[in-house]
């Protein structure tokens, strides 16, 4: 499915209804794809406030991940494996844990982890278009992509 954001704000009303949607879904693996700023993090940060994140959202930048506790019992990951390059770190940080675990996990730059990571539930394209509006595809459970539009 294609889409598009004209600004953040659509980026945080998409955001809001997948939250929504994850609710059935808790346990899913999302891939966050498109070059350097074209809103990966911000999405995220969105999607997790929807989620009940109120604390500080930080970028996982350096390859790691920031771990949150949800309100509603459950806990959602966030990586950026922008950095990621020894399959190693895979095991040595735990990762490989994290996602035998429930819980939500959020991934931008999945490419740089392809070997490892799971299947994903979800995956986001995101692009800059001229205008400075984001053209989105998803791709993914059915569930999910709908509740995007
Ligand atoms: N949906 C959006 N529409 C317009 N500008 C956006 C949007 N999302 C993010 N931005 C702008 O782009 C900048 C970089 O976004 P960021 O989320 O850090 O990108 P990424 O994580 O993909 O590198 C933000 O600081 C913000 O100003
Ligand atoms: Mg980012």
């Amino acid at each position: 499915m294609q889409l598009r954001w004209a600004d953040e704000a659509a980026a945080a009303q998409c955001a809001r209804q997948l939250a929504q949607a994850l609710g059935e879904h808790p346990d899913a693996v999302i891939e966050m794809h498109g070059p350097l700023g074209a809103g990966k993090t911000t999405f995220v940060r969105h999607l997790l406030r929807a989620l009940g994140v109120a604390g500080r959202i930080k970028s996982p930048s350096y390859a790691v991940m920031e771990p949150y506790a949800l309100p509603s019992g459950g806990t959602a990951s966030h990586f950026d494996f922008y950095r990621f390059n020894d399959p190693r770190e895979w095991e040595d940080a735990g990762f490989r844990d994290v996602f035998a675990a429930p819980g939500l996990k959020v991934c931008e730059w999945p490419e740089k982890a392809a070997g490892v990571l799971p299947r994903a539930d979800l995956q986001l394209f995101l692009d800059i278009a001229d205008d400075d509006s984001r053209s989105v595809r998803a791709r993914g459970k059915a569930a999910l992509v709908r509740a995007l539009a």
